[in-house]
């Protein structure tokens, strides 16, 4: 864990819950769970849902909010997608980029993700940059190399003041609603080689205080494990996020450490 930094909780609902759903999700959760100055909570709800999160929140400023994707280009002709200003005036603070879904299906390429940064950047969201290896990758030992092109991708040409906002998020992507976690020493080991990367590029001092989220078959009960592996600053949660009851008792992981 960072030394200043109170650990953060993601939920990333990815195309799940519109907005009936997420109200219903926001009022069970708020009742269920009391502001506390011991995390970060953060969620990304469909770009459709932002709205009827906002409202459902509204007095629970804890309650952080965050856009899944954004378009690469500040707006124009690009029917269907979302700028990141319109995410910023929709409520959002956050945003992700460089999702292995996004990766994968929709041929989000490091030049795309980095230029998905700096949109979230100017528009004032802060981003969440997911990394990480397939299992391919991993067993042909190019963890770190795979680490190292995603991070030189985007972070070099960020100011030093751009890049203190960035959060990383290391998911390795054999782990993504897959069940199968990986384990504290694999996230330890990565979050270590992310964290050398990142310092190569913003020195020591910013790697230091970077906050490096781990993404991959969260649960409420590998949660504190995952967060006592060194150098997890937070959990970035799809499936297990989508229940209440099963996010709040991940939250709550931060005060049973
Ligand atoms: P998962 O997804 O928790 O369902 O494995 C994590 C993610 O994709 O961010």
């Amino acid at each position: 864990m960072r030394e200043s930094g109170r650990p953060i909780f993601a939920a990333n609902w990815k195309m799940n819950k519109g907005p009936p759903e997420t109200a219903e999700f926001v009022r069970r959760f708020r009742d269920r769970l009391d502001p506390s100055e011991e995390r970060t909570t953060v969620f990304f709800p469909p770009a459709v849902s932002l709205g009827a999160f906002r409202e459902a929140a509204a007095g629970r400023p804890d309650l952080e909010l965050g856009v899944q994707d954004v378009h690469e280009v500040e707006s124009g002709a690009h029917t269907g997608a979302i700028a990141a200003r319109m995410a910023a005036g929709a409520g959002a603070t956050w945003g992700l980029a460089g999702h292995s879904e996004r990766r994968r299906e929709f041929g989000d390429d490091d030049a795309r993700v980095a230029a998905k940064v700096q949109r979230l950047l100017e528009a004032g969201l802060r981003p969440v940059l997911c990394v990480g290896e397939t299992l391919k990758e991993r067993e042909e030992g190019a963890l770190r190399a795979v680490l190292a092109r995603q991070v030189s991708a985007v972070a070099p040409a960020l100011s030093r003041d751009e890049r203190s906002l960035l959060v990383f998020a290391y998911e390795p992507v054999w782990a993504i609603g897959t069940g199968r976690s990986a384990s504290g020493e694999d996230v330890a080991e990565a979050h270590e080689i992310l964290r050398a990367e990142i310092a190569g590029v913003a020195g020591d001092e910013l790697a230091r205080g970077t906050a490096i989220l781990y993404g991959g078959s969260v649960k409420p009960d590998n949660t504190a494990g995952l967060l006592d592996a060194p150098g997890v600053d937070g959990v970035l949660v799809g499936g297990a996020s989508l229940d209440p009851e099963s996010f709040a008792r991940i939250c709550e992981s931060a005060g049973a450490r």
